[in-house]
C-alpha cells in the first residue's frame, strides 16, 4: 500500500495531512504544498519482499580519525561555529535578503582558504563576474577560492566529488535543482531534496558543506526552516534595517553551544568584526538620559551590555499603544501589569514605546529588571544613577528571581567603566571589587528607593 502523501507549511515547516489553503501553525495563506519524496531515502513504497543488505555496526568507544576543526581566523565566525569548522558538517546560514550573507560567505571561503584549505564557492542567484566583483571590493581577489555560476545539483555534486574541497558554499539552497523532483526551483519539494543530497554528500564524502537560505516571508519561496532539521549547525544572519550591526547567531548546533552570537559591521569593504560588542550597543553614558537603562546581559558564552530605552507618553485618545523593538511585547505586557497591580503604578491612558539600542535583539528574562527601570524612569523623568547596569528576572508576583552568571556580567560592567549595579536579593556574589551593589528583593523595593515612585 502506499503511503499517503504529506503536505508541508512552506513558511514554517509544519507537517499536514491534507492540503488546505492555510496553514493552521503559522496562520499564513497558499504556503501548504506537497511533499516529493527525497530521492535517496527511503521510497514511498513499502519495502516488499527484497532484503536490504546488513550494516556493520561499531562500538562507541571505536577511535575515529581526528575530527580537528578548521579556524577562518575570523573570530567572530569561529565562535558562533562552536570553535571552527566540523569536518564533513552541514551548516545552514539563513537570513533575510540584502543582509550580507553572500558577503559573510565569501570572506569566510576566503579566509578559509587562505588557512589552506580548500573553498569552493556555488552561486545560483549570481554570475561569477558578479562574484568576482564582490571579491575585488572586498579586497580579497587573490584569495585561492574555487568559483562556479550554476544551479544544477546533479552537476554541482559531480564536481565536488571530483574537486574534493574542505568547504564548499552553496548560495542559495533555494536556486538549487534536481532533475529527479518534478516542482520547481524554490519549492519546498526541491528545498528538501537538495539540502537532503547536500548533507548526506557532506558526511559521505568529508566536505564541509554550508548552505545559504533566504528566510521569506511570503512564502512563494521555501524558507531555510524546512531544512533546519537535516543540518548540524543553523544559524541565522540578522540586523536591522538602517544599522550597520548584524549578528550571527547560533540557533541549533550539534558541535557547540547554541545561542552563540558574533557580532560584525557592515562597511564599504565588507563585515568587519566588533570585537567589543558591549561598547557598540551603548550610548553615550556621560548623559544619562530618563528612560535609558543599561542591561548586562549574557549572549551564548559571552556578556554584551545594552541599553533599553524606554518613552511614556499620554495617550491622545482610546487605546493606548505598546510597542517595541528587539524584545518580547508580550513580556513587556507581564511588566506592565506587575507594575500596577503589585507596585500601584499604573500605565493605563499612557503610550509605552520601547527600544533596544543598536539592532540588538533580547531574549533572556534576566532582562526584565532593566525593562521595568527604563520604564519607571520614562514615567518618573528620572534617570538611572549614572554608571549602573541593571539585571533580574521579575516574577509575577513582583518579586526579583536571580539569574545565572552574576559575576560574568559584572566583570564586564566593571571593564566599560560601570560603578554600580541594580541585581536580585538573592544573587550570588563572589569578588566585586570596585563595583557597588544595590540588591533588589522586588520591583516595589525599585520603583520606591532608586525613583522614590510607588
Ligand atoms: P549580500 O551579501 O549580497 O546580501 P545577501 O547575500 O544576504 O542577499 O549583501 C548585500 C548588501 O550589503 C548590499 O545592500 C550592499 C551591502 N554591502 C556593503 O555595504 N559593503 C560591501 O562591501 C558589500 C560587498 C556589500
Ligand atoms: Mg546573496
Amino acid at each position: 500500500m502506499a503511503k499517503a502523501a504529506t503536505f508541508t507549511c512552506t513558511n514554517c515547516g509544519a507537517v499536514h495531512s491534507k492540503w488546505s489553503g492555510r496553514c493552521d501553525d503559522c496562520g499564513a495563506w497558499n504556503t501548504i504544498a506537497e511533499d516529493t519524496p527525497l530521492s535517496t531515502g527511503p521510497s514511498s513504497k513499502s519495502l516488499g519482499a527484497a532484503k536490504g543488505k546488513a550494516i556493520a555496526l561499531t562500538d562507541l568507544a571505536t577511535e575515529d580519525a581526528s575530527q580537528e576543526r578548521a579556524q577562518s581566523k575570523i573570530a567572530e565566525l569561529d565562535r558562533v561555529l562552536g570553535g571552527g569548522l566540523v569536518p564533513a558538517s552541514a551548516i545552514l546560514v539563513g537570513g533575510d535578503p540584502g543582509i550580507g550573507k553572500s558577503t559573510l560567505l565569501l570572506q569566510a571561503a576566503a579566509a578559509f582558504a587562505e588557512t589552506r584549505l580548500k573553498a569552493v564557492y556555488i552561486s545560483g542567484e549570481e554570475a561569477t563576474s558578479q562574484v568576482r566583483m564582490r571579491a575585488r571590493r572586498l579586497d580579497l581577489q587573490d584569495a585561492p577560492v574555487k568559483l562556479a555560476a550554476e544551479t544544477n545539483l546533479r552537476d554541482i555534486l559531480t564536481t565536488l566529488e571530483k574537486e574534493a574541497p574542505d568547504v564548499a558554499i552553496i548560495d542559495s539552497i533555494q536556486t538549487m535543482w534536481l532533475d529527479t523532483v518534478g516542482s520547481a526551483p524554490g519549492s519546498v519539494s526541491q528545498v528538501r531534496a537538495a539540502a537532503h543530497e547536500l548533507t548526506s554528500f557532506a558526511k559521505r564524502r568529508g566536505i564541509s558543506v554550508i548552505l545559504v537560505g533566504h528566510v521569506t516571508k511570503e512564502g512563494q519561496i521555501a524558507g531555510p526552516r524546512v531544512v533546519e532539521h537535516m543540518v548540524d549547525t543553523v544559524l541565522y544572519f540578522e540586523g536591522e534595517r538602517g544599522h550597520q550591526f548584524r549578528i550571527l547567531r547560533a540557533v541549533k548546533n550539534r558541535f557547540g553551544p547554541a545561542d552563540e552570537i558574533g557580532v560584525f559591521e557592515m562597511t564599504g569593504q565588507g563585515l568587519a568584526e566588533v570585537a567589543n560588542p558591549s561598547a557598540l550597543f551603548l550610548s553615550d553614558q556621560e548623559a544619562q538620559q530618563p528612560g535609558s537603562a543599561v542591561f548586562a546581559g549574557i549572549e551564548g558564552t559571552r556578556p554584551v551590555l545594552c541599553e533599553f530605552q524606554a518613552l511614556v507618553a499620554p495617550a491622545p485618545a482610546g487605546q493606548a499603544r505598546r510597542s517595541v523593538v528587539g524584545w518580547d511585547s508580550g513580556r513587556l505586557s507581564m511588566i506592565l501589569a506587575v507594575l500596577e497591580s503589585r507596585c500601584g503604578i499604573p500605565f493605563a491612558g499612557l503610550d509605552v514605546y520601547l527600544n533596544v539600542a543598536g539592532g540588538l535583539r533580547i531574549t533572556e528574562p534576566a532582562a526584565d529588571l532593566a525593562v521595568a527601570a527604563a520604564l519607571l524612569s520614562a514615567r518618573e523623568d528620572a534617570s538611572l544613577p549614572r554608571r549602573t547596569v541593571v539585571f533580574g528576572e521579575i516574577s509575577l508576583s513582583g518579586s526579583v528571581r536571580p539569574v545565572g552568571q552574576t559575576e560574568t556580567r559584572l566583570r564586564e560592567a566593571q571593564k566599560l567603566g560601570f560603578e554600580s549595579a541594580i541585581l536580585p536579593e538573592r544573587s550570588k556574589l563572589g569578588q566585586t571589587a570596585g563595583l557597588q551593589v544595590q540588591k533588589m528583593p522586588d520591583l516595589a523595593a525599585l520603583a520606591g528607593t532608586v525613583f522614590g515612585a510607588g
